[in-house]
């Protein structure tokens, strides 16, 4: 495991206020009352969504859909990075042979309560839930074949931090697939400085330039940036990676 520095009094009171945010989504059920909406246009496919109880179907929080790339995997390790409820997890899940493994990861463990529900009774690859911060993952070098990270990425306070751990987790040709924010232009300075636009999914979002050269410092190549898409006041995308 490398070694981050610990979190500075901003960072942790952000990551006390993400937690705070999460954990009463979790335990209130209080999850987007248009998650229906959002997972269209995200581009979860409907027709699996809908078959869902609403209580699951209505975890999901993401802006996309990175849960779709995981195709034609055998004997995988797939790590769900800052997974929430684990709608993802459940469709990767179910789309990998049951040699495969798939890692629930997400610094709330109400949430990681919500996904043992998620995934109840689905045919496919082993779950695992992790209670953790994907600044300092508890995982051994080079195990994981795929990240997926679906709206989780803007929300680590040390981003430099998140994506070497990333990708030092993935084996050599291994891959990160998420669905992330963007913004534009810069942010006033009293967003960037208050952490509960951190916790809002607003304050952590960067540039498409920024993004992608953390990625790269983070030692990865062929970093692809498609499907921009309108987000509210920012733009949602899909990034890929290979390490
Ligand atoms: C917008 S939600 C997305 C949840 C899920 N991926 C989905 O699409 O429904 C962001 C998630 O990232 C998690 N998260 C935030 N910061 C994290 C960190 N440093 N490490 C791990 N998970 C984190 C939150 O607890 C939350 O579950």
């Amino acid at each position: 495991m490398t070694h981050t520095p610990d979190p500075t009094p901003w960072e942790a009171q952000a990551k006390a206020l993400i937690r705070r945010r999460y954990a009463q989504l979790a335990t209130a059920d209080s999850f987007h009352a248009d998650a229906r909406d959002k997972a269209r246009a995200a581009g979860v496919p409907l027709a699996w969504f809908d078959a869902l109880p609403p209580r699951i179907a209505g975890v999901f929080s993401g802006c996309g859909w990175p849960a779709g790339t995981l195709k034609n995997w055998n004997h995988a390790i797939v790590v769900d990075l800052g997974c929430g409820g684990g709608l993802d997890t459940r469709f990767a899940a179910e789309q990998l042979p049951a040699d495969s493994d798939v890692i629930a990861l997400d610094l709330t463990p109400e949430l990681l309560a919500r996904v043992h529900d998620t995934v109840s009774g689905i045919n496919g690859a082993n779950v695992r839930t992790l209670a953790a911060d994907m600044e300092r993952l508890p995982l051994a070098d080079g195990v994981v074949d795929v990240v997926i990270a679906n709206a989780s990425l803007n929300l680590a306070t040390d981003k430099a931090a998140a994506f070497t751990e990333i990708a030092r987790i993935l084996c050599p040709g291994g891959c990160l697939h998420a669905a992330d924010l963007i913004r534009s232009g810069p942010l006033p300075a009293e967003i960037l400085a208050d952490p509960m636009a951190m916790a809002s999914s607003l304050g952590g979002v960067v540039e498409e330039a920024e993004f992608r050269a953390l990625l790269a410092r983070a030692g990865f190549s062929e970093i692809e940036f498609t499907g921009h898409r309108p987000f509210g006041p920012v733009f949602a995308v899909d990034i890929s990676a290979r390490k």
